[in-house]
């Protein structure tokens, strides 16, 4: 597939490397070519291609956001019209003082973003764990692949964002509609107090048992 990232920090880069690895086309979608992140993505992986937003998106079936929550309006307002039908993977969390739900879960973040980009088929993935473990999410010893849950309205395009998810090795999880994405934000805050205020090692996931 032909994925444009938009964001490629601590989380869209690891992102992006594994997914070209895995066979994608994937580009950055770049206001400013010659950023820190942008270099940072490509010295780690010369493979990614960079384009502006406009025609990285333009290109891609699916788009990946992650970027600042506080950013997510600036960086789709000029590319909502480019957006439509386009599958937008919203990797973005909402955070807010004392690490508590940055729109005092009256709704997810995920309902921000569709509105800024209305035409877009808006999945959440990629977004409850720490960076750490979209660099490596092997965890051999474990007997289970580590979860990604995912939420969205949009049929095809949450199989989309599944295939993408087993693509790096992930136990993809279909966890409902896009109105989840407020409960998926809370796992997010959930980890984060585990681990960035706790003692818990980064390297920490949850797995999905069934039977
Ligand atoms: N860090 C984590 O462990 C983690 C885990 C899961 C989810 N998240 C979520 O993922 C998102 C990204 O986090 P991160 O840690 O990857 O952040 P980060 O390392 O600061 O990277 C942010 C990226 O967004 C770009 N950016 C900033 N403002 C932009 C704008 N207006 N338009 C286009 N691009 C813009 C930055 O480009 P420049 O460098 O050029 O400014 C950079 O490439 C956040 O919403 C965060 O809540 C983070």
């Amino acid at each position: 597939m032909t994925i444009a990232f938009i964001g490629c920090g601590n989380v869209g880069a690891p992102l992006a490397d594994h997914l070209q690895r895995a066979g994608h086309d994937v580009w950055l979608a770049a206001a400013d070519a010659a950023s820190d992140s942008v270099g940072r993505a490509l010295a780690r992986n010369p493979a990614l291609r960079v384009a502006t937003p406009v025609d990285a998106i333009a290109a891609a079936d699916v788009v990946f956001l992650a970027t600042p929550f506080q950013a997510n309006e600036a960086a789709l307002a000029p590319v909502a019209a480019h957006l439509r039908g386009k599958v937008l993977v919203d990797c973005t969390n909402p955070v807010g003082p004392g690490l508590s739900h940055g729109l005092r879960s009256t709704e997810a973040g995920s309902a921000v973003v569709q509105r800024l980009a209305p035409g877009a088929r808006v999945v959440k993935a990629f977004s409850i764990y720490g960076f750490e473990n979209f660099e490596d999410n092997r965890f051999p010893d474990a007997g289970a692949r580590p979860a990604m849950p995912y939420c969205g309205d949009d049929r095809d395009a949450k199989a989309i964002v599944h295939q993408l998810a087993t693509d790096l090795a992930w136990d993809p999880v279909d966890v409902g509609g896009l109105e989840q994405a407020l409960h998926l934000e809370h796992m997010t805050l959930l980890w984060i107090r585990m681990v960035r205020m706790g003692h818990l090692s980064p390297h920490f996931v949850w797995a999905a048992l069934r039977r």
